[in-house]
């Protein structure tokens, strides 16, 4: 499938279309189970995986796809944010696990497990979907630099682990890959 109609050049439009789609519960904050609702049918879902170019991202920047009716959060991260993720202790985390579906489901928390390998920790993929209650959370705020949920208040850090707040787990990461160095595909 191509990627085309998929991606949004930034996480501002993607939610306005969000938005427009299904109605807003606050600032950024976008119910996805109504969306949910306008989905293709699972069979289209099963196949379906998107090819992301990655070549505009400087790092520190981030871009939001489309994937599976979710909303995937890209970012090439800045060496600092690195830094930062690895120097918190997996005992101090909320949740411990990496929640990493390329991974057994048992692999710690680290920042190693949380981002991609091979020499691209830089890059960190996730599922956009706050594993409380389910809002997209905003990128490059909260209390550790991650990403912040609106929603409830939780905080995530630039590993995408939850750090406080209501939610329970960790932003999830999904199926991918690089299949060049500047093309990931999802799924
Ligand atoms: S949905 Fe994100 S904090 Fe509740």
């Amino acid at each position: 499938m191509s990627a085309n109609d998929t991606i949004e050049p930034t996480r501002r439009d993607f939610l306005y279309i969000a938005t427009g789609m299904a109605g807003v519960v606050g600032a950024g904050a976008v119910a996805w189970p109504f969306i949910d609702q306008m989905r293709p049918d699972a069979s289209t879902l099963a196949l379906a995986s998107i090819e992301v170019d990655v070549t505009a991202l400087e790092p520190g920047m981030s871009l939001t796809a489309k994937w599976r009716g979710r909303p995937v959060f890209i970012r090439n991260r800045t060496p600092q944010e690195i830094e930062a993720a690895k120097a918190v202790p997996v005992a101090e985390l909320k949740d411990p696990v990496a929640r990493n579906a390329n991974l057994p489901a048992d692999a710690p928390a680290t920042d190693q497990d949380r981002a991609a390998g091979d020499g691209k920790e830089n890059w960190l993929v996730m599922i956009g979907v706050c594993t409380h209650l389910g809002c997209v959370p905003l990128g490059q705020q909260g209390d550790f630099g991650g990403w912040f949920c609106p929603c409830h208040g939780s905080h995530y850090d630039t590993a995408g682990r939850i750090r406080k707040g209501p939610a329970p787990e960790n932003l999830a990461v999904p199926v991918f890959a690089f299949v060049s160095d500047t093309k990931i595909r999802i799924g």
